[in-house]
Order: C-alpha cells, then structure tokens, then sequence
C-alpha cells in the first residue's frame, strides 16, 4: 500500500497535513509562531485580535493533572503591532494563515481590511457570547460583508444548544466552524495559599486539553451532523489516535493547544509522523475518506 495521504482540504483551503495550532499563546508572537511552524503544521492560526490590547489577570495559565485552566482573553499586543508588524511576519512563514479577530460585528467590519493582505481565512471567536445563538448569524454576515475570503466561526461548548449556533453561523455565511473553544468558567484553589489558583477577581478560568476531549468529540459530531459546512475540530488532541477520532466523528482539520503547552511543541511534528502509520494500520488511504464515518 502506499503511504496515505494526510493533506486535506477545508473551506477551500488546500492544506499539506490536518494540524494547525489553536488560537492562544503557541502563535501571540512571530517567534512563537515561528517554532510552530518549524513543526510541519498544515496551517498557522494566530492568536485573537480585538479593537484594543486585552489586560489579562495574572496568573493567568494553571496546570491541573488533567489540562489546564487559563483566563488569558485575546492578545495583550495593541492591534496596530499586529498590522504592521506581526502579521507580515506571520505571512513570512509560508504557511496558509488563519487570522483570529472578535468580538462585535463593528470591530470585525473594521479590523478585517486590516487584516486582509495577510490572511488566508478568518476565524471570528464567539466566546463571550450568551445563551442566543443570533449574534454568530451577525458576526458571519458582517464578516462576509467585509471579505471573500473564507471565514470560521469559533464555538463555544458552554451554550445551550450548539447546534443551533452553528446553523445560525451558516445562514450568516460561514464558509467552517471550530469547535471548541475552552470550556468553563472553572475554579481550581491553590490550598496552601488559601487563594485561587488563577489571578482576576474570582480566579475563574477556562477548561482545555485531556478533560474537554469528550465533550469536544460530541460537539463536533453533532455540528457536522447540522450543517453542510466543513468543521475544524479542537479540544484535548494529543495523539495521532486523537487527530483519527475527531476526523471519525466529522472534522475535516484539526488544532491543537494544551497539548502543546503541556508536553512541548514537539507533538506536533509526532503526530505528523505517526498518523500515517496509523492510517496504514487502519487500512485507510486518505485521512479525507475518515471524516465523519461514524454518523452512519
Ligand atoms: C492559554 C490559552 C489561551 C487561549 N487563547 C485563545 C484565544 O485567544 N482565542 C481563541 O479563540 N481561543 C483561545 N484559547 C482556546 C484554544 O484555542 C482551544 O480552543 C482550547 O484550548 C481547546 O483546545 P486544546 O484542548 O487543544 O487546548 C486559548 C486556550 C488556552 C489554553
């Protein structure tokens, strides 16, 4: 059998190999992003922009034996170092780039142009949304008002009915999703010290890595079963076996963050170098022959 192909194709983006890092600390920087791209990763997805710098609490990313708990927000860099210098970089890299902006359909419709000699896509974090799925209809709208390159919404699993937020991020024009963003807000207390574990003013942070891996499988099988767009799947992927589940349960790509920061960047190029032994063992000669196998 010959070696199995691992590139795969996403919302009309040609990518070599499924990994991508997610939106967070490993891509906040062009140094950082340059040691992630040195890894072979298919795609490079920088950290989140908003209109101003985001001051975040610190500390602000706690270990737990099972993941980690994080209140960064979106970058602490002002916007304007992004456009004039970040971003430039980043596009040095000779990666496909995906840009992360948010929050309001207004900041989204001013940043985009900025952004847009750069980018290759957009993905728009939906983070702080509430419990009505209509601002993703927005912000996908305002977003394909502003650009024709293709655009992701974000999800976030602590909403009522995912579902219904990923059809209302379709019918706005979303050309992908990613799901998930962290899961939360949690608490984890430091018992010595008598205080939580994390800064801010009630030390809640944000669940990543092992622990949200169920929940992240569920959400993507059940979006990719709702809409016809392709889905970018994320939460707890450490392993090639991790990159094949979520491929099975209907992702079409994958990022990668708390395993990363737990083990070292260096999963990325492992998992490159494992998944096609792994498709060989399955008897599988295209990881885009995977997506979705299980929804039967
Ligand atoms: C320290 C940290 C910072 C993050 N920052 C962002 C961000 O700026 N924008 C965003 O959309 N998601 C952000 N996330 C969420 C990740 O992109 C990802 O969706 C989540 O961590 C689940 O993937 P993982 O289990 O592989 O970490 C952050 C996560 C962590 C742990």
């Amino acid at each position: 059998m010959r070696v199995p192909d691992i590139s795969v194709e996403v919302a009309g983006l040609a990518l070599a190999n499924p990994l991508m890092p997610a939106a967070g600390p490993l891509t906040s920087s062009p140094k950082a992003a340059e040691r992630i791209a040195a890894t072979g990763v298919g795609a490079i997805v920088a950290k989140t922009i908003s209109v101003a710098a985001a001051e975040v609490p610190h500390p602000n990313i706690a270990r737990l034996p099972y993941g980690l708990l994080n209140c960064e927000l979106w970058s602490e860099d002002p916007p304007e170092r992004w456009f004039s210098e970040y971003l430039p970089a980043f596009k040095a890299l000779g990666r496909p780039l995906i840009v992360s902006l948010g929050y309001k359909p207004d900041e989204v419709r001013e940043l985009i142009p900025k952004a847009e000699p750069f980018a290759d896509a957009f993905e728009l974090s939906t983070h702080y949304v509430g419990t009505d799925p209509r601002p993703l209809y927005e912000i996908a709208k305002a977003a394909k008002e502003t650009t024709e390159k293709p655009v992701f919404i974000k999800l976030s699993p602590h909403v009522p009915n995912i579902e219904e937020f990923a059809r209302a991020a379709e019918e706005g024009g979303a050309d992908g999703l990613v799901a998930i963003n962290s899961l939360g807000p949690g608490l984890a207390i430091d018992i010595r010290r008598r205080k939580p574990l994390l800064g801010g003013e009630h030390g809640y942070g944000w669940l990543s890595g092992p622990a949200i891996k169920p929940i992240a499988l569920r959400a993507v099988y059940d979006v990719s079963r709702t809409v016809e767009i392709p889905v970018i799947g994320v939460g707890g992927i450490a392993s090639a076996e991790d990159v094949v589940e979520f491929f099975m349960a209907g992702a079409s790509a994958v990022q990668i963050l708390s395993a990363a920061i737990l083990e070292g960047v260096k999963v990325f190029s492992e998992i490159l170098k494992e998944l096609p032994n792994l498709l060989s063992e399955l008897g599988v000669e295209s990881l885009r022959d995977l997506v979705g196998v299980v929804h039967g």
